[in-house]
């Protein structure tokens, strides 16, 4: 699409010159006559004298920039006052007794969504980088690109424990979690996946709520200001605010609910290749070999899980399920030495998902176009500013 608009403005330039060239050769051999002869050559002479000369753009320059500024100043202005706009709390009954409600809520919170692994003190010298036990979901942790987030920026992981979310409403709650909207009506940044989780049924996101309620209350204020980049914040505001559920009765097929579960689990974020503004890239989608830096040294970069050869094409059911499952194993979520493999793909939550949905997820997984992109899951140093003569393979 560029390369055809880059395409044909080069063969209009050119054409410019080579008509600018022809006049001038006709005026140097005393052919005023041919061109005034040719009603095409007359007008291109008019343009050439009168637009294309340095007196008419020296005019026109600023006030075209002043226009652009304008144009500029007016839009960022637009969109940091009046954006996005926002969604009045839903009004939502939760049967907070409801003990299989309870249920899918933890499973939810801490094995799919994962909310307690992002808000929780992370023991980064483990495989994988386990949450803090005693901790759980009083939140901390930096998300910043220095610590291995693709997050464009810092912004920390408030506490959602009872000690902070007690004088929250199940309305406001859900509003946050789906919307990015908190209790004062203000945006918090995109660091929390409040896309994915938009895409939450709705008596899965009311489980969730009534789950984290039942979380031992932990007083902690994670001290911390989050800073986002000047354009994503922009983008941040840009984001609409609908609510789009996927309803768990509307998943059909095993690839349906797969779907479900990979958008919940955020597996994207760290799977799918971004583009500008660290947008999704879907035309590579979970085709992997994204970048993260290890606080404990070295890089380590997401596989491909895309049924290409260079990904997941080889494995079958059997071995997807086992290896979630290996992680359940005492010892598989060992100390690390420093400089050696570890990876913040969190296995030590989801090793307890249903052997039920993660074969949903391999199916969803095998459903996907093969995208050829071979990953080295582990280097010392990065791959990014590597050439590939001094790349060190450590796995
Ligand atoms: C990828 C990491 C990540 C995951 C996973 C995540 N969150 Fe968050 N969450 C954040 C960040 C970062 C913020 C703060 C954003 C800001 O300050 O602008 C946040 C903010 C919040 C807040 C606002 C609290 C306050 O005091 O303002 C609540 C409530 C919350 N998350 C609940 C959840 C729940 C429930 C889940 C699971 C369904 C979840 N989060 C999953 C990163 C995450
Ligand atoms: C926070 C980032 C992150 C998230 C979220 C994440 N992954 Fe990963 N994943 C990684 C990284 C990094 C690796 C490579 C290192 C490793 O094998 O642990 C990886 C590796 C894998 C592998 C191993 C492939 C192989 O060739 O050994 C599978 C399978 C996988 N991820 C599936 C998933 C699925 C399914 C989800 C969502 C339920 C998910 N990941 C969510 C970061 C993530």
């Amino acid at each position: 699409m560029y390369f055809l608009l880059i395409f044909f403005v080069i063969i209009f330039v050119a054409a410019l010159i080579t008509i600018r060239n022809d006049l001038r050769f006709l005026k140097q051999k005393q052919f005023q006559a041919a061109i005034d002869h040719s009603r095409f050559l007359r007008f291109m002479e008019w343009v050439f004298s009168k637009y294309l000369v340095w007196r008419f753009w020296k005019k026109l320059l600023p006030i075209a920039l002043l226009i652009i500024l304008v144009l500029a100043g007016i839009t960022y202005l637009y969109i940091r006052y009046t954006l996005p706009r926002i969604p009045p709390i839903p009004e939502i009954v939760i049967n907070h007794q409801d003990s299989s409600l309870l249920k899918r809520g933890e499973y939810l919170a801490e094995h799919v969504s994962i909310c307690v692994d992002c808000h929780s003190a992370r023991n980064v010298n483990y495989f994988s980088w386990p949450f803090v036990e005693d901790q759980k979901g009083s939140g901390g942790p930096f998300l910043s690109q220095k610590l291995g987030y693709t997050f464009p920026g810092e912004s920390f992981t408030p506490n959602i424990t009872p000690a902070n979310l007690g004088s929250w409403s199940d309305g406001e709650l859900y509003r946050l979690l789906t919307t990015g909207i908190d209790k004062d009506g203000k945006t918090i940044n995109h660091a929390m996946p409040f896309e994915n989780f938009s895409h939450l049924d709705p008596t899965d996101a009311k489980a969730i709520i009534a789950y984290i309620r039942t979380l031992p209350p932990i007083k902690n204020t994670p001290a911390g200001i989050t800073r986002i980049n000047f354009f994503h914040d922009l983008y941040n505001r840009t984001i609409p605010r609908d609510v789009k559920p996927i309803y768990l009765d509307s998943l059909k097929t095993a690839i349906d609910s797969g779907h479900y579960l990979v958008t919940i689990a955020s597996c994207n974020d760290c799977h799918t290749p971004k583009k500008w503004l660290e947008i999704n890239d879907t035309t590579r989608l979970l085709s992997g070999g994204l970048e993260f830096p290890l606080p404990t040294g070295g890089f380590v970069h997401s596989a491909n899980l895309t049924p290409d050869e260079s990904g997941l094409q080889s494995w079958t059911e059997e071995t997807f399920v086992k290896k979630f499952k290996s992680y359940l194993d005492s010892g598989a979520i060992y100390k690390v030495s420093p400089n050696s493999f570890n990876s913040l793909m969190p296995w030590s939550d989801y090793d307890a998902m249903t052997e039920k949905d993660l074969k949903a997820i391999y199916a969803y997984l095998k459903s996907l176009k093969p995208v050829y992109n071979p990953v080295v899951v582990f280097t010392r140093k990065s791959v990014k500013k590597l050439k590939t003569s001094d790349q060190t393979d450590d796995n």
